[in-house]
């Protein structure tokens, strides 16, 4: 690293937002770049997140995410059960190992059998004893032809008995070896006798060869979390099953730079078996507590979260004159993870408006960027389209907006007791069809500008040179002198 970014957007001396800022050209030797992030254990083909937010992440957008390679984080601006609901949506989604296995008695009737794979649309049945023990495999290829044999025989007389078992924790491409020399549709994942689970040819084809996915196949799920400790056994247990689906929560606080917040989120770590994304935060302060004071669990604690106020639904400045410009949090909480733990992935969040803001904030430091506004007019987003003047919109709300509190779920992530005064707004946003539409656009405006810097992947970009634009510069950057209005 050639300069530390405190001297790099100079911001003691001023509070920078993605306007003020101009990455500079550098010598590129390559138009082959790398947009892949690690986050934690967590590894993504693009360093891109949705927000979340009511109006923006839900299963669909979750899914369709993690499939092209980010995260989508899923709000919790509903019910555990809801949160819940959409967890086990996103894990089952697509995996390759399915542990809801239909099985059938040893001693059940070839017809029970029949009927039971008619019924749920599949080729076979793993079968298992009284004790769920697996005893061999029954297939539509084992039937009888005789339709007197098939309606009177059992299946422990036609099954095969030899089970070509596999494993738990075997990797994707260990279970490809065996299924394809062993030429069989299914194989039986086996522990000390009992059943685990099945893995299947036609899961294993990866569709979505970029998708972010866990050791098992299954798509990465990411959840934002209340900064309160649940208080009922009620709560404390739906969260603890919740738990099973995720695989990293976000702390949900518009400042997370709290005593109690902090207290509870520790409580909540010890609790719960996930990994944890810590935020939001904006000053080099508030990192180096979190990083050297706060005390948590080192495992689980994989990365922070930045910005306030700067979102585009964001009121939380004018209403309380508090704030912290993503790209200023950005450098702050960079330079205090470069200084205290390097480990630890960094997320700037809110506030992009163009593709272009994306190369700025990891010429700052960040690892991965997580927006609202590019994805709330996405299809895969909750709520209809709508139509205003003969264009297409979608609402976009903030989670602090008047509407959105109404919910009551999510009054904790301000001030609490605060009553009155809301923090955001909600508004509409023009339809933009797909995401694979918009991800497109952002990633190859991302990647360009890493051409232009003269980047090679993400960590590269951080070496990039930037400096402060003057007020008459950011009008020349934008299209000028010209009969339209841009
Ligand atoms: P963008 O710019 O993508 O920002 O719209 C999304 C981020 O803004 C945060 N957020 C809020 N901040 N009042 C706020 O001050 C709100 O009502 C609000 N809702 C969301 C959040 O961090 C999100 O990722």
């Amino acid at each position: 690293m050639t300069d530390n970014f405190r001297r790099k957007i100079h911001y003691n001396d001023l509070i920078a937002t993605f306007d003020d800022v101009l990455i500079l050209p550098g010598y590129t030797q390559t138009y082959d770049v790398d947009i892949s992030a690690q986050l934690g254990k967590y590894e993504f083909n693009i360093p891109i997140m949705t927000a979340a937010m009511d109006t923006v992440t839900e299963e669909e957008m979750a899914i369709q995410m993690a499939l092209l390679g980010g995260l989508g984080v899923l709000h919790r601006n509903c019910s555990y059960e809801k949160q819940l609901e959409m967890c086990k949506n996103v894990k089952r989604a697509r995996s390759f190992i399915i542990r809801d296995v239909a099985t059938i008695d040893i001693n059940a009737r070839v017809s029970t059998a029949k009927h039971k794979m008619e019924d749920a649309g599949i080729s076979g049945l793993v079968v298992v004893d009284a004790k769920n023990r697996v005893c061999g495999i029954f297939t539509k290829r084992d039937i009888p032809y005789s339709e007197e044999e098939a309606r009177k025989g059992k299946v422990k007389d036609y099954m095969t008995e030899d089970v070509i078992s596999i494993e738990p924790n075997v990797s994707r491409q260990e279970a490809l070896e065996v299924l394809y020399n062993s030429r069989i549709e299914k194989l039986p994942i086996i522990e000390d006798g009992y059943l685990r689970g099945l893995i299947t040819k036609k899961d294993l084809k990866p569709e979505f060869p970029h998708a972010s996915i866990d050791k098992e196949g299954r798509l990465l799920c990411a959840l934002a979390i209340s900064p309160k400790y649940p208080e009922t056994t009620a709560a404390q247990n739906i969260l603890k099953e919740i738990d099973d689906y995720v695989d990293i929560f976000f702390t949900d606080v518009a400042d997370f730079y709290k005593e109690r917040d902090i207290q509870n989120v520790r409580k909540l770590m010890n609790f719960l078996d996930s990994d944890f994304v810590l935020g939001n935060i904006g000053t080099y302060e508030a990192a180096e507590h979190l990083l050297t004071k706060a005390d948590f669990n080192e495992e689980k604690f994989i990365g922070i979260k930045v910005g306030m106020g700067s979102g585009s639904i964001c009121s939380t400045s004018i209403q309380t004159g508090v704030g912290a410009p993503t790209i200023f949090a950005t450098a702050q909480v960079a330079d205090a993870i470069r200084d205290y733990n390097s480990e630890i992935g960094l997320i700037a969040d809110g506030g992009f408006k163009n593709p272009g803001d994306l190369p700025k904030a990891f010429s700052v430091g960040a690892d991965m960027i997580m927006s609202g506004h590019f994805f709330a007019g996405c299809t895969e987003s909750p709520g209809y389209i709508d139509t205003i003047q003969g264009r297409k919109v979608k609402v976009y709300r903030g989670m602090g907006s008047k509407e959105a509190r109404t919910t009551n779920y999510v009054l904790d992530r301000y001030v609490e007791g605060a009553k009155t005064l809301p923090e955001g707004v909600s508004d509409y946003v023009p339809y933009v069809g797909e995401l694979s539409g918009v991800i497109e656009s952002l990633t190859e405006g991302l990647s360009n500008g890493m051409i232009y810097a003269g980047a090679h992947n993400i960590e590269d970009m951080k070496n990039a040179k930037i400096g402060l634009v003057s007020a008459v510069g950011m009008m020349e950057q934008k299209p000028h002198d010209l009969m339209g209005k841009y």
